[in-house]
């Protein structure tokens, strides 16, 4: 993890915020891009991910316990201007939904809220899915025979969001990859936009889109769905425009 980079510029000086799931690839990512910008960051992640936060362990504060613990959540948000939420549909005992409803319920007034979903949630039923989405979304759902996911809970975390009246933004991912970062991904209310055919962003400009939407008002109740901005059909879309 790098020290705070006086070039980033520092929108988190003297703000609060808190990354649940923040043990995660995704998490990891949102530690250190809100770390550049001067916050004071406060993590939360299940009590046996906590080393995997060893290297800023000394630089964060971290509540180790399942993102749907209410107690856990309560104290984790206490005073955070932001709470930037690892949404994951694991197990079949409402993990998306019950740490959802925990953020929403126990944030501060006024706090600025994002979430992470996959392009598969839509906000009005007006996304247009590729038949590779469609099947995916299916295969997905049929494992929870497994009992290992319950992609249903991650829409029930969706619904709750949408119905909430706080300054929420749902952030929307297409397929992720690792790699370098390539800039701030850009963004379209709804799937089957052609700006984002090519369905790639790099995990590290996802979680960079995160941290940026704290400080971005047009961003308020939103569900943008992104893509990377050097993505074939982001660039298309920039040479169309111009
Ligand atoms: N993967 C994709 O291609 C993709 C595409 C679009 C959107 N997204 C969205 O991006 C976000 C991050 O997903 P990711 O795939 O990149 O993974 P990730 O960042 O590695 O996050 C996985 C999270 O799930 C937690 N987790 C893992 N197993 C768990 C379990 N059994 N019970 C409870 N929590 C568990 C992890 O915590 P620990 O550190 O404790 O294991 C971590 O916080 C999600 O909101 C996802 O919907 C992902």
């Amino acid at each position: 993890m790098e020290p705070s980079n006086p070039i980033v510029p520092q929108t988190g000086v003297g703000k609060r915020i808190c990354i649940v799931g923040a043990s995660g690839k995704l998490g990891q990512y949102m530690v250190r891009h809100a770390l550049a910008r001067g916050y004071e960051v406060v993590g939360v992640c299940r009590e046996k991910s906590v080393p995997k936060l060893a290297e800023v362990a000394d630089r964060i504060t971290v509540f180790g316990g399942d993102t749907n613990d209410r107690e856990v959540i309560a104290k984790a948000v206490e005073g955070c201007d932001a709470v930037l939420t690892v949404l994951v549909p694991w197990g079949v005992d409402d993990y998306a939904s019950g740490t959802a409803r925990a953020v929403i319920d126990h944030a501060k007034p006024g706090a600025r809220l994002v979430f992470s979903c996959g392009w598969h949630i839509s906000r009005d039923g007006k996304d247009v899915y590729s038949w590779k989405i469609k099947a995916a979304v299916a295969f997905a759902r049929f494992l929870r025979f497994t009992r290992l996911l319950d992609l249903d809970d991650q829409y029930r975390a969706a619904d709750l969001i949408f119905k909430s009246d706080t300054r929420w933004t749902l952030v929307r991912g297409s397929d992720l990859e690792e790699g370098p970062s390539e800039g701030l991904p850009v963004w379209a209310r709804r799937v089957g936009d052609p700006i984002l055919e090519s369905n790639m962003t790099r995990r590290i400009d996802y979680a960079l889109f995160m941290v940026e939407a704290v400080t971005d008002d047009t961003l308020v109740q939103e569900a943008p769905a992104i893509v990377g901005c050097r993505t074939p059909s982001a660039l298309a879309h920039k040479q169309n425009a111009a």
